[in-house]
């Protein structure tokens, strides 16, 4: 029997997935530590939990602390304590360490966690990153673009979402992007230079430090252009072969970085790119279940739940995967125009009348709901193919077809 604790600070629509895997694994006790009051838990949920800890800041070690403590205290032990979103890997790692819970402890945590400390890191180790600087003040980021030249990249060093991520192409725009994230000695921010190429995925489960099994999607195109043109809208392909040409030459690549940052057991979000000069570049990783319905995809491309089986990796450190039977994609729609809300969704019916059982599951986006912050947009659509190409099909056919406007 294990027992594990799990950080939900809210209920949303991937901490509901995670905790459902949790609770439906065998020789398994959960708790929750979250934000919310008992009574807020979902009610599927309830009658199966094995406690509930309201805390009023989810990523205070402290509070945490005191939280695990508690939940100790009545079951003699806890061995997991585990959270889903970027945010907590860095206080759930202290937590885990000040108390003894086996897991990633926070030295690995920080490597996944800072930019420039994950880069400075594989750069030693002789793998391909983007030439990159801490910046503390306007000097280190003119320094910076004159040994680097432009286009630079300039963003925060924990950053989430491509939030606060700004293409610098002269110095003009340098001081703009200075001006929005004031870096400092206390702050500093991040500066790469530009790598151009097409962006991947590469999601890796590693058991005791031995990759077991991976995979990889196309992004298309990469969050950074899909935030600068907020007319685009956005897809993320996962093809039905494994491992395509050039995913087979990157595989080792990742391997040795997650060697190099020290994940034991765990699945791992990783980005790349692919340049137009044939060279793979390693962007960042994450040592959390990817985000842009990655979990879902891989769930619908093998036929299995794939949340489960990260619950699985995660607390029995078990992991077996059947063979891909299918290719997958996800569209999402991105609304076009100013205004704080959806006025019209067109063509959206026409694609998905079309397209019939290729769409396999969507929460499509519906006038008078309010504007995205997120460059996943208003809606998304799955698709499920036997062959890629029919799945590029119709991902195009979805996101040239339909339009979202704001009013
Ligand atoms: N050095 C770079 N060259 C080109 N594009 C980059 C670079 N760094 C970041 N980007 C773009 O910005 C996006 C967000 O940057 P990333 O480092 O992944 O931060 P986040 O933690 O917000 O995901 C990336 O997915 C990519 O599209
Ligand atoms: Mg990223």
């Amino acid at each position: 029997m294990k027992h594990v604790v799990f950080l939900a600070p809210y209920f949303g629509a991937n901490i509901r997935e995670c905790l459902r895997g949790l609770l439906e694994l065998e020789e398994v006790r959960v708790g929750v530590i979250t934000q919310e009051s008992a009574d807020r838990v979902p009610s599927a949920f309830r009658s199966r939990l094995d406690g509930h800890y309201q805390v009023r800041d989810a990523i205070d070690p402290a509070q945490l602390a005191r939280a695990v403590r508690a939940f100790w205290k009545e079951w003699g032990r806890v061995d997991r304590l585990l959270g889903y979103m970027e945010e907590m890997q860095l206080p759930l790692a202290r937590v885990r360490e000040a108390l003894g819970i086996p897991g990633m402890s926070h030295e690995v945590a920080l490597n996944f966690r800072d930019k420039h400390r994950m880069k400075g890191l594989l750069a030693r180790a002789g793998l391909p990153v983007a030439r990159q600087a801490r910046i503390a003040g306007p000097d280190d980021a003119r320094r910076f673009a004159e040994a680097a030249g432009y286009p630079l990249v300039l963003k925060p060093l924990a950053g989430v979402g491509t939030r606060h991520t700004f293409r610098v192409d002269g110095d003009e725009e340098l001081l703009a992007a200075l001006n929005r994230l004031l870096p400092s000695a206390r702050h500093p921010a991040q500066a790469e230079e530009f790598v151009s190429g097409s962006e991947h995925t590469f999601e890796t489960v590693c058991v005791r430090g031995e990759p077991v099994w991976d995979s990889s999607t196309f992004y298309l195109p990469g969050p950074l252009e899909v935030v600068e043109n907020p007319w685009m809208q956005y897809c993320v392909l996962l093809p039905r072969e494994r491992r395509l040409a050039h995913v087979e030459r990157f595989a080792p690549l990742n391997h040795a970085a997650l060697r190099v940052l020290g994940l034991e057991t765990g699945l791992t979000h990783m980005e790349w790119f692919h340049t137009r000069d044939d060279r793979e570049i390693i962007s960042e990783v994450a040592a959390r279940p990817p985000g842009v319905n990655i979990m879902k995809m891989l769930g619908m491309a093998h036929e299995v739940d794939f949340w489960g089986k990260w619950a699985g990796l995660m607390v029995h450190e078990r992991f077996e995967m059947p063979p891909r039977r299918w290719a997958c994609g996800c569209a999402f729609f991105r609304g076009q125009g100013r205004g704080r809300r959806v006025a019209a969704v067109e063509g959206l019916a026409e694609a998905l009348a079309d397209l019939g059982e290729r769409v396999v599951e969507a929460r499509l986006p519906k006038v008078g709901q309010p504007r995205s912050s997120h460059y996943e947009g208003e809606g998304w659509a799955l698709v499920r193919a036997e062959e890629t190409a029919q799945v590029v099909d119709a991902l195009r056919r979805l996101v040239t077809n339909t339009r979202v406007r704001y009013a």
